[in-house]
């Protein structure tokens, strides 16, 4: 027996995630942990990312005493996956946009990657398009409000059709006869507005939501290192310190999270201690 699964993203994004971890992994105790003390993760300077991802994760490892992490979030796991597998002794699942399979499904040839704007511009998503995509026409779009859109939606605020569609028009694409097909969602957050974009879209497409696969590799991870995480309940916590709002508590409780052992994370900000 070693420690829960931890979780980790942003804000909500990572929950798309969770998902089908918990479905592969009935019992398995798994802790959720939000940065909204720090959302959104897609406007920040990478060198800041970076630092504050690495001290928080350290934080959280000592907390939790994790038997495997998985950074549930492209922004991050773009980033930070080489220093904090350098650093900590859990094994890391990362989240990457899924170009890959894109690229080996487009029947058009045109292919959209919806992001965040660090994600966007980072090395390891263009190393990734050179690899994999070289043959499609790649279109990338970076989204400055769609995750936060997503928490809106989540939290059940009114979100217009007209600023979904503003946000994800530019990742449909008409070249010489020919129409995107395919939109990969590289960003965690997107898939609870999958239902909007279907509606709103000016043409049918395949959407590529990695969550299944993130879920069988964390499933072989743990078989190749031998690794039984504990069983029991969840738990997802804000590094805010608030508390969930209503709306969440039902996507907490379908997860497996027991919304009434969630809530704030204390942080104590001086010494940057979780209490
Ligand atoms: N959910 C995160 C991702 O997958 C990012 C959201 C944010 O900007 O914080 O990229």
């Amino acid at each position: 027996m070693s420690g829960p699964i931890l979780v980790f993203d942003s804000g909500i994004g990572g929950l798309s995630v969770l998902r089908p971890i918990h479905d592969a992994l009935p019992g398995v105790g798994i802790v959720y942990v939000a940065d909204d003390a720090a959302f959104p993760y897609g406007n920040w300077e990478d060198q800041a990312l970076s630092e504050h991802i690495v001290e928080l994760m350290g934080r959280l490892i000592a907390r939790f005493e994790p038997s495997l992490v998985v950074v549930a979030c492209n922004t991050a796991s773009t980033l930070v996956l080489p220093p904090l597998r350098a650093l900590y002794k859990p094994p890391f699942v990362g989240t990457v946009p899924a170009i890959k399979p894109a690229a080996e499904t487009t029947q058009s040839g045109l292919v959209s990657v919806l992001a965040t704007p660090g994600t966007m511009r980072r090395d390891y998503t263009r190393d990734l398009i050179k690899r994999f995509a070289s043959s499609c026409h790649l279109r990338l779009v970076g989204s400055t409000n769609l995750a936060g859109i997503a928490e809106a939606h989540m939290r059940g605020e009114a979100v217009s059709d007209a600023a979904i569609l503003a946000e994800i028009a530019p990742a449909f694409v008409e070249l010489d006869g020919s129409r995107t097909d395919t939109v990969v969602l590289a960003c965690t957050h997107y898939p609870f507005l999958l239902d909007r974009f279907e509606a709103v879209a000016p043409w049918e497409v395949a959407w590529i939501d990695p969550a299944p696969a993130i879920a069988r590799r964390v499933v072989a991870v743990l078989r190749e290192k031998g690794l039984e995480p504990e069983t029991g309940e969840g738990a997802a916590f804000l590094t805010s310190g608030k508390a969930w709002v209503p709306a969440l508590r039902p996507v907490l409780d379908e997860r497996g999270l027991n919304p009434a052992r969630s809530g704030g994370l204390e942080i104590d900000r001086s010494a940057r201690r979780i209490v």
